[in-house]
């Protein structure tokens, strides 16, 4: 099992990265689950499969605190797992997702919570390589809703914004003990050999491997614009071309280990 998560400032192409990841690596493993941990859901979208979307993890969470004092004796952890796989575990062409949606209301989630990390944590295991979109900023990593991660992709386009995030989710990392192995950095809708230059010098800087460069791409703005899914991206669009060296670059790190 091997868990990438795809982190950055709003809007750097988070969702994007993820999607065309869980696209590429599809092709290879049917063992394959993406997870949208974006309160603000898009990935299914971004798939072209959110008419299979049912329910989300955030719904269990609150239909579990309804009833919870209904069920007696019942296994709660049986009963959040028969939830989980029956209602929200969407069973796409070649890989599963699960769509996290909204954090817990007011009250004590605490044992719902740990209820539900564990029986993620033991689904997780049927799995070779789950691919997690992630909520923009830094708030769910310290929440730790992804509570541990092999390696982290930073999105970041040009901006000081962008570069101090990566920073940021960097610092983090090391404290919060994730165990992650190691970061790495997309730069996204980079406009010019400066700014490309800038990036170089800010991963070398930082020692945070600079994974791929990622073009302006009119053919993600015309799929944007026709709200159509990436994954039917022209195969001669240079996101696309890059994203799947990426993915290749996972394949192959995880063949390594
Ligand atoms: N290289 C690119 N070329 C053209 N458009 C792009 C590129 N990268 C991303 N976009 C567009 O920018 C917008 C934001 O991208 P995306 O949704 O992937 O970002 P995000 O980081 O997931 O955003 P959020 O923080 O809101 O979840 C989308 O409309 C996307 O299609
Ligand atoms: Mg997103």
């Amino acid at each position: 099992m091997t868990i990438i998560a795809v982190a950055g400032k709003g809007g750097t192409g988070k969702t994007l990265v993820s999607a065309l990841l869980v696209h590429f690596i599809s092709k290879h493993t049917s063992r394959l689950l993406a997870v949208d941990a974006d309160p603000d859901s898009n990935l299914p979208e971004a798939l072209g499969v959110s008419k299979l979307v049912r329910k989300t993890i955030g719904e269990i969470r609150e239909a579990f605190q309804t009833s919870r004092d209904e069920m007696g004796s019942m296994n709660k952890e049986q009963w959040i797992e028969g939830k989980i796989y029956g209602e929200v575990v969407c069973e796409c062409e070649n890989y599963d997702l699960i769509v996290m949606g909204r954090p817990e209301g007011e009250g004590c989630y605490c044992f719902a919570n740990s209820l539900l990390r564990g029986v993620l944590r033991k689904m997780m295991k049927h799995y070779d390589y789950i691919v997690v979109d992630s909520e923009a900023g830094l708030e769910h990593f310290s929440r730790k809703t992804i509570d541990s991660a092999d390696y982290v992709i930073v999105v970041t386009d040009a901006s000081m914004k962008g570069l101090t995030t990566a920073k940021r989710i960097k610092q983090l990392m090391k404290e919060l003990k994730l165990g992650v192995k190691e970061i790495f950095l997309i730069a996204n809708r980079v406009y010019s050999q400066e700014a490309e230059r800038n990036i170089r010098k800010f991963a070398d800087e930082e020692g945070i491997k600079l994974l791929e460069v990622l073009p302006f791409d009119e053919e993600v703005a015309k799929i944007d614009m026709m709200g159509l899914p990436v994954t039917m991206l022209n195969e001669s669009s240079e996101v696309y071309k890059r994203m799947k060296k990426v993915s290749d670059f996972f394949l192959k790190l995880k063949a390594t280990i």
